[in-house]
């Protein structure tokens, strides 16, 4: 078998330092099991419908949004987890939707994507490290999934986990983040209508490396809140535990919503780098002004009338 191998990256710039120190311990360690390189099996395109939800901004070519990405638990490189995906399984999933509702419920993936309706919206993708994509998912919103469970007056918050198997995820096996991968929304933040559950892109079903079988994907934060291969949803009375929170809390706030006003403690948030066009493991060498709420304020913006958004990051 290959060995695992992964560009060194100088991710000092865009990570913590503990974690920089996690990640280079992971690459030795990871490095020394030999792990494979296989691609991601090929699955059943969808049928899903246009939706009004669009944008008009040029499509991130599938290539770009598929070996440029981040996801932890298949190792700290863009290339890896297109590379180190290839043990994962995406089938059979189930999800688990429980806490502060009358219903608690476990739905199989299958089931859930021949039963919802599915759509396909065009969305601008905006990541922390001041790289932007625009990509066609096909999903369903959130809120359909979230009433189905019949959610208590008293929950305030939904959280949500990732898988995290030490099996088929070599990043897992060593303290990079605190795993399982965690994110949060407030309740009125998971039922908006733009925060959507996608199952694809471009037509096809997720490969592994972009979130299979199932992710969150919040077009007006910060792409680390669309956290994928999510297992389980949990409605809460109080703000969840995020794991790039509990990293650095100073850099990573719970709301994170796309702000160009308010710089990173180590980088501007004023522009992004518009990915493929260049500029290899930098994600894009053109650049984009930054909008506030990645461009998505007249529809969510009254989410947060009265809030200090610079204080609540
Ligand atoms: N979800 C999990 N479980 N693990 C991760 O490491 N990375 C996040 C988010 N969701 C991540 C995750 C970050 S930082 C970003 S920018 C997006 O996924 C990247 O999504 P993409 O690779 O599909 O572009």
């Amino acid at each position: 078998m290959p060995a695992f191998k992964t560009p060194f990256i100088p991710m000092s710039e865009i990570t913590p330092r503990t974690v920089f120190l996690d990640r280079r311990r992971f690459m030795a360690g990871a490095g020394a099991l030999g792990l494979a390189a296989i691609g991601s099996p090929v699955l059943a395109a969808l049928d899903a419908k246009k939706s009004s939800y669009t944008v008009a901004d040029t499509l991130t070519p599938r290539k770009d949004a598929t070996t440029y990405n981040n996801f932890y638990e298949f190792g700290t490189g863009k290339g890896d987890p297109a590379a180190y995906s290839g043990d994962f399984k995406p089938l059979p999933w189930k999800i688990r939707i429980d806490g502060l509702v009358a219903k608690p419920m476990e739905f199989d993936v299958e089931e859930l994507i021949a039963g919802m309706p599915l759509e396909e919206r065009v969305y601008r993708f905006r990541c922390v490290e001041a790289w932007s994509m625009v990509l066609p998912w096909t999903g369903f919103m959130l809120s359909d999934l979230l009433r189905k469970v019949e959610p208590l007056g008293s929950a305030k918050f939904v959280a949500f986990r990732s898988a995290a198997r030490p099996e088929e995820m070599p990043g897992v096996n060593y303290p990079i983040l605190e795993w399982p991968y965690r994110e949060g929304l407030r309740l009125d933040e998971a039922m908006h209508p733009l925060a959507i559950m996608a199952v694809g892109i471009y037509g096809d079903r997720l490969p592994n490396q972009n979130g299979a079988p199932i992710r969150l994907v919040v077009p007006w934060k910060y792409g680390f809140k669309s956290i994928k291969s999510i297992e389980t949803i949990t409605f809460t009375d109080s703000q969840p535990e995020t794991s790039w929170n509990m990293a650095a809390a100073n850099e990573y706030g719970f709301y994170s919503n796309v702000n160009p006003e308010r710089d990173h403690p180590r980088w501007s948030q004023a522009s992004e780098r518009v990915l493929g066009t260049g500029g290899g493991f930098f994600g894009g060498v053109e650049r984009r002004d930054t909008e506030k709420f990645n461009g998505y304020g007249a529809e969510v913006a009254s989410l947060y009338a009265g809030m200090d958004l610079i204080e609540n990051y």
